[in-house]
């Protein structure tokens, strides 16, 4: 189906060219939801854009386009306002049949856009031996919402852990992890204390760091005991890694690991297709690529190197091999890459020696998808009282315990078990939501307080309205599935607007998956919330006098909010609750 949005759209659009002709078919019609239910439903502001290019005023530029729009079987009625705004009245029966289609689809309404597309989303992307960290908070619900989203509008998504398990950290690792002995599984558990072990004793014993360095030339000759060793750290950080996406609901397995020494054999050919397509060249004796456009602070041009001059390959190299996999193994028309965007400039440069070197088939779009950092109360990066990086495990914990706190001084008459379980959901729900909700390019403050708030564009507002539905349905002893759609009036104004909200979903969706970014179906889940909470005050809906179609008509709207919230919050990998 086609959403209303969409629809109007395009009768817009078909006015819009048979009163001004072919030459404005791409004239983007403006349309936006209106803010008072005053001036219509939605409202057209092309007219003030177009004025200009078609040399005429824009109230008489409205009056054309209304003149030659065919309302088809949407619009009830069109007025014109202040210096050319078109107000759009919208059929009260066709809100209603939309709905009803909405409700009889399993997709709420989303058209399959992704079908026959493949897409890569390489996200999350921990470094082995290394706690995993607020940053990588980040990228592992951006990244798996991104796949949520693509997955439900059809796209065959193809998730890619690009681990961080090679490189010359290593040798420090395996060396400790030899003189440690038996007890360095213990160690490893820890690997925050563990990598910091191996690093100051790289740093402080000549010896050790010796022994580091040839251990990496036998890691990279393929020496057996010395891989048996990497094995085994990269074995202990994945049990590390998979219980972090557990708790998280992040929809990570083994099975998507690409870590980077999936490459290694692959680097020497990244080489020599670099030389073959011309790009190939030297620069005091490593070899490099020079990205087109990109300058150093002295305005010369700025290279990427590929291999120095110790005849090692480097993060880039290894990405280089990963896209041509992408291209030319996986056979995907889209990659995206979800980093900080510290980031940037590296996927710029890899995207930028690809295009140089015609390596993008025709059809196929290459995304970074670039997100700021997590900030403290001071505005600096958070960190924990002493200074140190925040463990995301750390974080998980004290999510639940503090949502744990506020459930059990509200809600006495659930279990304690309930009470846990609740928790879990809603701690590590208000974590993610409070990262996916802030627009995802900027920095965020971290506040425990303000995200698990039932005010406001939290998690636990938009489950609090989840929770109040099925109450209804609990208290009336009714099924929610059993609800008819084709029951629906909208006689109030809060029927309406929420209505009209409901049919905002399939845009909310779109746009997240246009722009990248889950925040836009975060401020739609928000608004939803808000409409059934107003419609909620308005609207009884088991009150004694409270006809029976009034009421029938109330649960099934009732009832697919509650759906349509449940799938929005799905597709932020958020869980839903039955009661608070
Ligand atoms: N391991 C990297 C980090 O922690 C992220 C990997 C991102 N993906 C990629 N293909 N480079 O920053």
């Amino acid at each position: 189906m086609q959403d209303p949005q969409t629809q109007f759209r395009s009768a817009f659009s078909d006015a819009i060219v048979a009163a001004f002709g072919d030459q404005y078919a791409d004239a983007d019609p403006l349309i936006q939801s209106s803010r008072n239910p005053e001036f219509g439903d939605y409202q057209a502001n092309v007219a003030m854009s177009l004025a200009k290019k078609v040399g005429d005023n824009p109230r008489n530029v409205a009056t054309k386009i209304v003149e030659n729009l065919d309302l088809g079987d949407w619009g009830e009625k069109l007025q014109i306002a202040g210096p050319g705004f078109i107000n759009i009245h919208l059929k009260l029966n066709y809100l209603v049949s939309q709905l009803v289609e909405v409700a009889g689809d399993e997709h709420l309404g989303l058209e399959q856009i992704g079908k026959d597309q493949k897409v890569v989303i390489d996200y999350s992307g921990p470094n082995v031996a290394k706690e995993m960290h607020v940053g990588h908070l980040r990228s592992s619900v951006i990244g798996d919402s991104l796949a949520r989203v693509m997955d439900f509008l059809g796209y065959q998504v193809i998730r890619q852990n690009h681990l961080g398990d090679w490189g010359t950290q290593f040798g420090m690792l395996i060396e400790n992890l030899i003189d440690e002995g038996a007890v360095a599984s213990t160690h490893i558990a820890d690997l925050k204390t563990f990598y910091q072990g191996a690093k100051q004793r790289f740093d402080d014993e000549p010896e050790f760091a010796d022994r580091a360095r040839k251990r990496v030339v036998a890691l990279q000759g393929g020496d057996e005991q010395t891989l048996e060793l990497w094995s085994k750290l990269i074995e202990e950080s994945k049990l590390h890694f998979n219980h972090a996406y557990k708790l998280l609901g992040v929809q990570l397995t083994d099975d998507d690991i690409r870590a980077e020494s999936f490459y290694n054999d692959q680097l020497p050919g990244v080489i020599q297709a670099l030389e073959d397509a011309g790009q190939l060249q030297e620069s005091q004796g490593a070899k490099v690529v020079y990205p087109q456009g990109f300058k150093d602070a002295d305005g010369n041009p700025f290279p990427m190197i590929v291999l120095k001059s110790d005849g090692g390959f480097l993060y880039a190299t290894t990405d280089l091999a990963a896209l041509r996999y992408r291209i030319n193994e996986l056979k995907v028309n889209r990659i995206i890459y979800v980093t900080d965007s510290r980031q940037t400039q590296h996927f710029a440069m890899i995207f930028k020696t690809f295009e140089q070197s015609n390596w993008i088939p025709q059809g196929v779009k290459l995304d970074h998808v670039a997100f700021g950092t997590v900030l403290g109360n001071d505005r600096k990066p958070f960190k924990t009282r002493s200074g140190d990086t925040v463990k995301l495990i750390d974080l998980m914990d004290e999510a639940v315990v503090r949502a744990l706190n506020a459930i059990a001084q509200k809600s006495d008459d659930l279990s304690e078990d309930q009470q846990k379980n609740i928790a879990q959901v809603v701690g590590i729900g208000s974590l993610k939501y409070a990262d996916l909700s802030s627009d995802r390019i900027k920095d965020y403050v971290f506040d425990w307080d303000r995200m698990l708030s039932l005010e406001g564009n939290t998690a636990p507002y938009l489950i609090n309205a989840y929770v109040r539905i099925q109450s209804i349905f609990r208290k009336g002893e009714m099924n929610p599935a059993n609800v008819d759609a084709t029951k629906i009036k909208l006689n109030d104004d809060a029927e309406k607007s929420l209505a009209l909200r409901l049919l905002q979903f399939s845009g909310a969706v779109r746009a997240a998956e246009s722009s990248l970014e889950p925040h836009r179906l975060c401020t739609y889940l928000y608004e939803l919330s808000s409409s059934f909470h107003r419609f909620y005050e308005q609207c009884p809906v088991l009150k004694g006098d409270v006809l029976p179609e009034v009421r029938d008509s109330r649960l099934a709207l009732s009832a697919l909010v509650a759906r349509t919230l449940k799938a929005g919050l799905n597709l932020l990998g958020i869980d839903v609750v039955e009661r608070m």
